[in-house]
């Protein structure tokens, strides 16, 4: 067997863990969710569901992406063979491939806007535009959609191709030499600008004393806060809570498999695998918690922000923060800091999105790196462009509803109901607890067992019976996007196909063979 590439540093690969982990998703998913949720009833299933569900799948993850380097699979359909050894496991793991692929599709994209977003306030370029309809002609004339501050979409095309091209470069220079890389330098960075602009928001007090006492940092803070018990009823927070634990921590993408593939046979998952979800949740909870928020009740209180949040992550992202940038003292300054923060936490999380394919075309096809990187590279060029071009249709909020959202349970459950009850959770167990630099708690082992798939299992009856119907038949999309959704779930669908077969060509041409 030929020597598999491995992380250089245990400390780069802690951070490249975390910057997989750390995204958009947690300064602007986690945000609006908090809000869009009861602020702080929210905060009470989240953490439930990362005790119950991020925690221990984080575990599994890590344990069967070791489990699976052995036999040097990087992706989950090697590594559910081998740990199944059924011929319908290789295709359920497709779905790994699968999602991660769909999500790079559009989150490549939102990435390349954070870059331009950040060159766009050292540049003062939004500066003047002071009111919500004049920022958000310029958000939507970015992207193409109306016209007005741009008059074509050549800039986001321009710095789409300048993300992709830095995303594939370090891909292109393998794992260690090029994720390992940008973790080490990119996350620290990260946590220093997170903190700076955390320690700006706090600082702020009461922007307009006189006009708007009730308008502060700590009525922010308190908003996201003060828990609100009665919310707790609505089975549709949970159920918001659990979606924002799986992307938050990037389980259920096949992502964190492909990077523990890279480890050896003794190293350490447990406490690799705490660490990683710890630091994820430290700049998601303390850190994104602390910013656009608070900032934006500051400046224009609760009813505005929750109408703002209402309006989703790229309303909060890419219109109200640049309007207080431009309310704020050094506000260029600022805002520059603010996008290119999320550049960071975008590319650490795309770089390991195309990784599972790539390592599923070099090794199951031998082909070289290079080659492999270059396919996949030419594939999210090409897909992007519908993301690009019908933006404005819902395109890219149906491939995020299936790939960013559904699917993730989806496989979260098959994994977990594999790893315990295929697998067999005594022998799965052993897994996670060797080489452990810390003694995995004993309540883990019926987590994993009961209590992670029945919750899971509980989330997908309560979406069948309340949305699966309305979902599936667009109930609520306005009919002029119907047709470019259906075309979203017919590309989706299409790469799916795609992935099935040269999953069963790599099986015919070189059938795995698995000594122990
Ligand atoms: N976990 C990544 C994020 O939060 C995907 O954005």
């Amino acid at each position: 067997m030929s020597e598999r590439e491995r992380w250089a540093t245990r400390i780069g690969l802690i951070l490249a863990a975390a910057g997989n982990a750390v995204g958009l998703g947690n300064f602007l998913r986690f945000p609006v969710q908090a809000a869009q949720n009861g602020g702080g009833a929210f905060m009470i299933p989240y953490f439930i569901a990362f005790l119950l569900l991020g925690i221990p799948l984080m575990w599994v993850e890590w344990a069967i992406g070791r489990y699976g380097g052995k036999y040097n699979h990087g992706h989950l359909p090697g590594m559910f063979d081998v740990i199944w050894r059924n011929p319908i496991a290789k295709y359920i793991g497709v779905l790994g491939i699968f999602v991660s692929f769909i999500i790079m599709v559009y989150y490549c994209y939102i990435e390349s806007w954070t870059l331009a977003f950040s060159i766009f306030s050292i540049t003062k370029t939004y500066f003047g535009l002071t009111d919500f309809d004049k920022m958000t002609n310029f958000l939507k004339s970015y992207q193409g959609v109306e016209k007005g501050f741009f008059n074509s979409i050549l800039p986001a095309y321009i710095f789409l191709l300048i993300t992709l091209a830095a995303n594939f470069y370090f891909l292109k220079r393998g794992i260690s030499k090029g994720i390992e890389l940008i973790a080490k330098v990119g996350m620290p960075l990260l946590i220093i600008l997170a903190i700076a602009l955390a320690i700006r928001v706090i600082t702020l007090g009461t922007p307009d004393p006189v006009n708007f006492p009730e308008r502060n940092v700590e009525n922010g803070f308190a908003f996201i806060w003060n828990p609100n018990f009665s919310a707790l009823a609505d089975a549709k927070i949970w159920l918001a809570a659990a979606g924002q634990i799986f992307f938050t921590l990037s389980v259920g993408m096949g992502t964190l498999e492909a990077y523990a593939s890279y480890l050896r046979e003794k190293d350490d998952i447990a406490l690799n695998g705490l660490s990683t979800a710890s630091t994820n949740e430290f700049v998601e909870v303390v850190l994104g918690g602390s910013i656009a928020i608070p900032v934006a009740v500051a400046f224009f209180g609760i009813p505005a922000t929750l109408e703002i949040a209402k309006g989703g992550a790229f309303n909060l992202g890419f219109v109200s923060m640049p309007l207080i940038f431009q309310k704020l003292p050094f506000g260029e300054f600022f805002g520059c800091i603010w996008f290119f923060l999320l550049f960071i936490a975008g590319i650490t999380s795309s770089v390991a999105m195309v990784q599972p394919l790539i390592a599923f075309l070099k090794e199951q096809f031998k082909i070289s790196h290079n080659k492999a990187t270059f396919i996949v590279f030419i594939g999210t060029f090409i897909s992007t462009h519908l993301v690009l071009f019908f933006l404005q249709y819902g395109f890219l909020d149906e491939l995020d509803y299936w790939a960013g959202t559904f699917f993730l349970v989806v496989i979260g459950f098959l994994e977990v109901v594999i790893f315990a009850w295929i697998w067999g959770m005594d022998k799965g167990w052993e897994e996670i607890n060797k080489g452990a630099d810390i003694k995995v708690p004993k309540f883990f082992y019926p987590v994993i067992k009961y209590i992670t798939p029945l919750y899971i299992l509980s989330i997908l009856l309560y979406w069948g019976i309340t949305d699966a119907i309305p979902t599936l038949l667009m109930k609520n999309i306005p009919p002029e996007q119907i047709p470019y959704r259906w075309g979203a779930r017919l590309f989706m669908l299409t790469v799916f196909a795609i992935l099935c077969f040269l999953v069963y060509k790599a099986w015919k041409l070189n059938k795995p063979r698995y000594e122990e």
